[in-house]
């Protein structure tokens, strides 16, 4: 069974896909993180942003591996630094490319085929998995994810303005609904989750609830 959670930015699909996972026995799948890892890698190739070809190059000759929950890029574990602010502004360069979206989309139904996987990202129940047996789109107003992710940003030292995180926050949704292909859209048969006030146990409770009630 292929289970997608896609939605915005900060809305809490990692953690919630990653527990819908571990609670369903199922493997976890997160697509971000594909396109975060050939991002880091164009970057330390020195590869300009604006050499469309040069990307779409770089990206066909890239190899990525799964291993026990970490990424590896080429065989060198990059699960931390994808996560780095230089990464996340960049990554529109390499996800607006449909030559790059087709080719991770065509390694994300490699790995799905024949398993039991939450999927999670942006276009996972729109364009990657169209007959996926249950779509599930988790999202929460701007305000509420911005004091989250503010929140997540205190606990590891960074302080910043509501109004800085909203902006950029703003700013990265606005491109991932703007690109062409493979925007963040919920697909026509997605259940949405709109998580405003929820507990992160609600929201797993609720998704769980979403599953049973394809699987039957
Ligand atoms: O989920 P995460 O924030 O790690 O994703 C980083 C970026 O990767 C997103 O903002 C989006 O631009 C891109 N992405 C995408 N398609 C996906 C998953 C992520 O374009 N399926």
């Amino acid at each position: 069974m292929i289970v997608t959670i896609d939605g915005p930015a900060g809305a809490g699909k990692s953690s919630i896909a990653r527990k819908v996972a571990e609670r369903l026995g199922f493997e976890f799948l997160d697509t971000g993180a594909m396109y975060r890892a050939v991002t880091l890698g164009a970057i330390r190739a020195q590869i300009e942003f604006d050499d469309v070809d040069a990307l779409v190059d770089f990206a066909s000759g890239v190899q990525l591996k799964w291993k026990n929950s970490r990424i590896l890029l080429n065989g060198d574990d990059v699960t931390e630094e994808i996560r780095s602010p230089i990464v996340t502004s960049a990554i529109r360069h390499v996800a607006d490319l449909p030559a790059v979206r087709k080719q991770l989309s065509k390694e994300q139904r490699r790995i799905a085929k024949g398993r039991d996987i939450v999927t999670e990202g942006r276009d996972q129940g729109s364009e990657v998995f169209p007959d996926a047996e249950c779509k599930i789109f988790l999202t929460a107003s701007s305000e509420e994810r911005a004091r989250r992710r503010q929140e997540q940003l205190i606990e590891v030292g960074r302080h910043l303005p509501l109004e800085d995180v909203l902006r950029s926050q703003d700013a990265r949704d606005e491109e991932d609904r703007q690109r062409p292909i493979g925007s963040l859209r919920p697909a026509d048969d997605a259940v949405v989750i709109e998580s405003d006030g929820m507990t992160l146990d609600e929201v797993l409770e609720k998704a769980l609830a979403i599953v049973a009630q394809k699987q039957v």
